[in-house]
């Protein structure tokens, strides 16, 4: 399986920070050209070039994955730098951390996997 013992080209969702940014720094680590992808770009540009820096490939493409044409833009630059794909690790997300009984549906349906928002 592609990945850690087989590199491959790989997109990871969310990479700017926290899972993402691990599961990219791994990926890199173990030979893989990695794709980063979030909307803070300071924080993205900042990951892509500790990868770099630390002798791995990676670009990043910032942008908001709520926005039905950022897969696409994404697509296009991984093709334009590394022309294909191998793995796709789609980890962006977020969630509101709180008292369940808190919970209301309005946070429901802002604290999601972009693009797989609760019904209300
Ligand atoms: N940490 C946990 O205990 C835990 C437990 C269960 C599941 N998870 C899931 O695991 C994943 C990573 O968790 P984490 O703790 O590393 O989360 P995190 O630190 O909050 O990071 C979330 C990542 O997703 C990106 N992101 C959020 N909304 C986005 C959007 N609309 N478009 C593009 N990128 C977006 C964020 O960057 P920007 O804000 O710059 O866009 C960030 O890079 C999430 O899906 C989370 O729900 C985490």
């Amino acid at each position: 399986m592609m990945g850690l013992s087989q590199p491959g080209v790989a997109i990871v969702t969310g990479a700017n920070r926290g899972i993402g940014r691990a599961i990219a720094t791994r990926l890199a680590s173990a030979g893989s050209r990695v794709v980063l992808t979030a909307r803070d770009a300071v924080f993205l540009k900042e990951v892509a070039e500790a990868i770099r820096g630390a002798g791995g490939a990676a670009i990043e493409v910032a942008g908001d994955l709520r926005n039905p044409d950022f897969p696409a833009r994404i697509v296009d630059a991984v093709l334009q730098s590394y022309g294909r794909i191998d793995i796709l690790v789609n980890n962006a997300g977020a969630t509101k951390r709180g008292r369940f009984l808190a919970l209301t549906r309005k946070i429901g349906k802002t604290s999601s996997v972009p693009g797989c928002e609760s019904s209300p």
